[in-house]
């Protein structure tokens, strides 16, 4: 029998990116059957009344694993944004985005290896927004609390140490946020003591802006708080060759969603030229996550492949190719591996 799997095609870019992913995906032949759950955020406003309804949230807590695309939320106003309410909900405190420079990717930099860990469900997302009328004032407020800094903060470390990338930099502004920042930077500094074998270093968080743009190599994990690690996602994203092609997985202790850094490109929408390789990448996350390393990697070498060739790529890539072409190219590439693999 295969997985059963939730399935959220998203909208904007996100039905294209998500039609790309399931060419792919089948062509390693790992058998899925996806539980779809479509029209949420706008859509599910109009029908439902509510952006994430509550069936959505409890089919993939039941699941354990969902596949997502983005879900656009509105600036200024309206709804809050499912992505983040999915997040809280199911407590999907880990979001862990490798932004690893890829063979035959242009970009600023060829040797970037930075694994972003960004607490997933407080800090300045906790949701604790007011509006005082009479002075025309509006508050944030940045929840940070002990157990949930030290649960992502654990989380890293102990990725650092299963994966053998010992270096960890915990990112903060506890200079002039000394309660909310600091807390966090306190838990990490003690943490640390635990892991003798992992090395360790802080920095503030605009340092870290200017050191990630001219020495990225320098640094290898990075643990921060949910909106820096938001911003620095996208940065990183930029030194790798572009938001693109930047996977993701929102991991928490019984569930886990895998999604592209990236939003829904509105500016993009509906004409096939998304590049489907971010969600593509976070399938391969998730195969990882089920144990389905062949699958995984058939994905990863076909994917090299592609990039190294430099055909066939996608307009943010300096191509020409849309985003069915991409995806049916790279499906090729998939199960031609798949195919030796099983001969081997
Ligand atoms: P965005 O990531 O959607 O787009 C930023 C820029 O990158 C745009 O120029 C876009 O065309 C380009 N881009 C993004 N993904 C691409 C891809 N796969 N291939 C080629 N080009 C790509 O960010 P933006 O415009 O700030 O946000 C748009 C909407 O997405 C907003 O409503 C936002 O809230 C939502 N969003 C949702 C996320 C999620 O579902 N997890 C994450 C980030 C944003
Ligand atoms: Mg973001």
């Amino acid at each position: 029998m295969g997985y059963r799997i939730a399935l959220l095609p998203g909208d904007g870019i996100g039905p294209e990116v998500t039609q790309a992913t399931i060419t792919v995906l089948n062509a390693t032949g790992v058998d899925i059957d996806w539980v779809w759950h479509e029209g949420l955020g706008a859509e599910a406003m109009e029908t439902h009344g509510v952006p994430l309804p509550p069936a959505v949230v409890e089919s993939i807590r039941e699941l354990g694993v969902a596949l997502k695309a983005p879900i656009t939320t509105p600036v200024g106003k309206g709804f809050r944004s499912v992505n983040v309410q999915l997040r809280q909900e199911l407590e999907l405190y880990a979001n862990v985005r490798p932004c690893q420079s890829l063979p035959g990717i242009d970009s600023p930099f060829k040797d970037v290896d930075i694994v972003i860990f960004r607490e997933n469900t407080e800090g300045l997302y906790s949701g604790m927004e007011t509006y005082d009328a009479k002075n025309d004032i509006a508050d944030s407020i940045a929840r940070i609390s002990r157990v949930g800094s030290q649960r992502i903060i654990r989380y890293a470390f102990e990725y650092a140490r299963e994966h053998n990338r010992p270096h960890i930099t915990v990112v903060h502004k506890a200079n002039i946020l000394k309660l909310t920042s600091g807390m966090f930077l306190e838990v990490a500094n003690s943490m640390s003591k635990e892991y003798p074998d992992v090395t360790y270093d802080d920095r503030i968080i605009d340092n870290m802006c200017m050191q990630l743009v001219t020495r990225p190599q320098e640094y290898q994990n990075i643990v921060t708080t949910n909106l820096f690690g938001d911003i620095l996602s996208d940065l990183c994203a930029g030194l790798v060759g572009g938001l693109g092609v930047v996977a993701g997985a929102n991991i928490g202790d019984g569930c886990a969603v895998f999604e592209a850094v990236h939003g829904s490109a509105p500016d993009i929408a509906g004409q096939n030229i998304a590049n489907p390789t971010a969600l593509i990448r976070s399938a391969e996350l998730m195969l990882r996550h089920l144990g389905e390393y062949a699958a995984a990697e058939a994905i990863r070498l076909a994917l090299i492949n592609v990039y190294e060739e430099r055909e066939g790529l996608t307009a943010d890539m300096g191509g020409t190719v849309g985003t069915n072409e991409f995806a049916e190219n790279l499906a090729r590439g998939v199960s031609a591996r798949v195919q030796l693999g099983s001969l081997s």
